[in-house]
């Protein structure tokens, strides 16, 4: 391509460094749309005649095609996508395409391409967080009966129902949706025309092809249309929490997966055995999920250290923008693509869950409530309470077990119907402040959710 400038080619192995066609082939489609939308602004301003400019656009329509269909690859020696369109479409149909590239530089059309590729993809992924949400409400649905411990520092703290845990996830999940549309919003402005930093002297018209092109409007400055890739910084770290919170629910499943808590049966179809102890059924999805975020977080950590100190307009760092998002988004997809089916084949198993809340004396902020509600200082309440555990603990029962005399000793407050106001049943059933850990509660969580999808 500037064989005029140069008297020797590329060193074979620094030509391979620096190409990028292995990643950013798969922009094929968004480089011609892009090509398409400047050449037909480019015949509407009289910079090239219409009939150059219908050959380029036959042209880039039949290497469209072609891709498509498998019948071109992109087995070239081509630095770029950019570049490999460009001489296949010289190839096709001869001067005509060696023009296309008037007032344009790859530096706008790259800055272009990823904008449109990302929006694509941003859909695509918000449809499978969609698709987690709606997999984790039906799930909450389905358990929001059911009796659970829930924790702070892994210590079973007060009873909840199951589904409340659940739908903590799929407000999450909402956000991030929320963020990815956000992202979307902020990056969906046209840097085509900004050329290779200064704009140009062509009279092209910039709203023209942001329009063509789908985005709000343009850029309005040539040199931060064509070096910044804070957009690609938001994507990512949109990504990143996404994967953190599909990390946490993967811990969480683990753990209730394990021997230890038993509170949730994967289905086969989302666990492995071992080679040599028949008797495990390891949660390997959940585990890679969690390890996988570790590389996504990688991958923002990377495209910020590429900007940091970069001076402007573009410089080839700029070039590793899409290995870091691209592996970002496969991540993230192929994580929700597995995660999605292994929480809607999960079994919840209630007895355990129930057991489980029946230890912990996690009905104890009850008691002092109980005692608070009849008109002693919360404080004074929660010292007694925790004397009472103490001695539980000391003559190995349960709050629900104590006789009433002994709650007696404590304060004469205490009732027989204590025990109907510490009862599981009753603790979760009266959760019922906004947000709180009720079914009915849990209940209309899920319908305010369903709203938002
Ligand atoms: N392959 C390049 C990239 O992805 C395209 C832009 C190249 N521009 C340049 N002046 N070398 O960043």
């Amino acid at each position: 391509m500037w064989a005029g400038r140069f008297q020797k080619a590329l060193d074979k192995k620094a030509d391979d460094f620096n190409s990028s066609l292995r990643v950013d082939c798969r922009m094929y489609a968004q480089d011609i749309k892009g090509s398409m939308a400047h050449a037909t602004m480019l015949a509407k301003q009289g910079i090239l005649p219409q009939e150059e400019v219908d050959k380029i656009i036959d042209g880039l329509e039949g290497i469209l095609q072609d891709i498509n269909e498998g019948k071109l690859s992109f087995n070239t020696d081509a630095e770029d996508i950019h570049m490999f369109i460009e001489a296949e479409l010289t190839k096709r149909i001869g001067d005509a395409g060696k023009r296309l590239h008037t007032a344009r530089s790859r530096n706008d059309q790259v800055a272009v391409d990823i904008r449109l590729y990302l929006r694509d993809e941003a859909e695509s992924v918000i449809e499978l967080v969609k698709a987690l949400i709606k997999a984790v409400i039906d799930k909450a649905e389905e358990t929001a009966d059911i009796i659970a411990p829930a924790y702070t520092h892994l210590q079973r703290a007060q009873p909840i129902s199951f589904g409340h845990q659940l739908m903590a996830y799929a407000m999450m999940f909402l956000r991030d949706i929320q963020r990815l549309e956000n992202a979307v919003k902020n990056m969906n402005y046209s840097p085509l025309g900004s050329c290779a930093l200064a704009g140009t002297t062509y009279p092209t018209d910039r709203a023209f092809t942001a329009e063509k092109l789908g985005f709000d409007g343009v850029m309005l400055n040539s040199i931060d249309g064509v070096s910044d890739r804070d957009f690609c910084v938001e994507f990512l770290s949109a990504f990143a929490l996404i994967m953190t919170h599909l990390s946490r629910f993967s811990e969480e499943v683990i753990l209730w997966s394990s021997w230890e808590f038993k509170f949730i049966e994967l289905d086969d179809s989302y666990t492995t055995g071992s080679s040599i102890m028949p008797q495990k059924k390891n949660p390997d999805m959940a585990e890679l999920v969690r390890g996988k975020t570790g590389r996504v977080y990688g991958d923002l950590m990377a495209m910020l250290t590429v900007l940091k100190g970069l001076p402007l307009a573009y410089n080839k760092d700029m070039q590793e923008d899409k290995e870091t998002v691209f592996d970002a988004l496969d991540t993230v997809k192929v994580c929700l693509e597995v995660f999605t089916p292994m929480i809607a084949t999960m079994k919840v198993l209630k007895e355990n869950t129930y057991r489980s809340a029946q230890k912990g004396f996690i009905n104890a902020t009850d008691l002092a409530d109980y005692l608070a509600k009849k008109g002693m200082p919360f404080r004074t309440a929660y010292k007694i309470v925790g004397q009472l555990v103490a001695e539980c603990i000391a003559k190995n029962t349960v709050l629900d077990d104590l006789p009433l005399l002994d709650y007696k000793k404590h304060s004469e407050l205490f009732e027989e119907d204590l025990y109907k106001e510490i009862s599981l049943e009753t603790c979760v059933e009266k959760r019922n402040s906004l947000g709180g850990a009720s079914p009915t509660s849990v209940r209309a969580q899920i319908a305010w959710v369903k709203t938002q999808l």
